[in-house]
């Protein structure tokens, strides 16, 4: 296991470690490191010679000043959990100023429609901040192959995109969403709900295993209005979005067409403080 904070003893080490042969893979995280995040890190074992690991927390993708300073930083900690599970991972865990120089600024990316619903209605110029950070990583680390969760479904269609913008070869891996035993989507935000709210956070996926059960039985709108109506009854709950679309360009769906993919996406704050996702294939 190594540990390095700079770019510029990352790249020659990854240099060094990558013959013609070997697979460079890669699993970007902001740490507060999980079940989530350690089954991305096997699977990047199991398909690369040599596993990098970032842990930064990216500021630029971060609306809301209380969310980025209430966001759980604990290097040791990550650092431990890692031994504890993994032998020769190379761990990235720069400064802002190593990433961002003095000012931490993102650039614009045309990811078109995929950015104007969901997460990046909800939350402004968060997929530039994704994109402007992975770009950067990605220069560095140069991954033959990069893992993304599932759990965070927009994210993974428009890092697709970004390779693709960015002409980068590299494969983008989707790996599945990994949960808590009531169903709850592991998430480094899921310490900060009370033991209660966490039991109460189980609503998100029963939602969408019931839009799933419901999915070809009856139209959308009626199964949309019927979860809504399922969250407005529980008062902890502010939902912000829940949605049918198509699972390649997030369109948002009335009807279903044959040979496509569809899947359900939520987003709830609970508590009024913490913002929870979720998201499952229907079809
Ligand atoms: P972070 O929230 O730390 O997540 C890092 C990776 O872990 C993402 O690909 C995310 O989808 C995945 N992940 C999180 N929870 C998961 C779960 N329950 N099951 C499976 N995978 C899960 O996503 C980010 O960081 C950042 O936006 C980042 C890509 C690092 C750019 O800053």
């Amino acid at each position: 296991m190594k540990l390095i904070h700079q770019k510029d003893a990352l790249i020659p080490l990854v240099k060094e470690r990558r013959t013609p042969a070997k697979i460079v893979g890669f699993v970007p995280t902001m740490g507060a490191l999980h079940q989530g995040h350690f089954s991305l890190i096997s699977k990047a074992r199991s398909e690369s010679d040599l596993v990098v690991v970032s842990i930064f927390v990216n500021p630029t993708q971060f609306d809301n000043p209380d969310d980025l300073e209430n966001y759980p930083k604990n290097l040791d900690k990550d650092m431990q959990k890692l031994k504890d599970r993994f032998e020769n991972l190379i761990i990235f865990a720069p400064d802002i100023q190593e990433i961002y120089g003095t000012l931490p600024k993102a650039e614009h990316f045309e990811f078109g429609i995929l950015t104007h619903k969901m997460e990046g209605k909800s939350r402004d110029g968060h997929f530039d901040g994704v994109g402007t950070v992975l770009k950067k990583l990605f220069e560095i680390v140069r991954p033959d192959k990069a893992f993304f969760g599932e759990k965070d479904y927009q994210q993974l269609v428009i890092v697709k995109k970004l390779v693709q913008l960015l002409d980068l070869d590299i494969d983008i891996i989707g790996c599945p969403i990994k949960r808590e035993a009531n169903g709850l989507a592991r998430s480094s935000r899921n310490k900060r709900l009370t033991g209660q709210q966490r039991e109460q956070a189980a609503l998100l996926y029963q939602s969408l295993q019931k839009a799933k059960r419901q999915f070809g039985t009856k139209r959308i709108v009626d199964i949309v209005a019927d979860i809504k109506m399922d969250f407005e009854r529980h008062p902890e709950f502010e939902l912000v979005y829940f949605e049918i679309a198509d699972a390649d360009t997030l369109a948002t769906v009335q009807t279903v067409e044959k040979n496509k993919k569809y899947r359900a996406f939520v987003a709830v704050y609970i508590g009024k403080e913490v913002r929870l996702i979720d998201n499952m294939a229907l079809n």
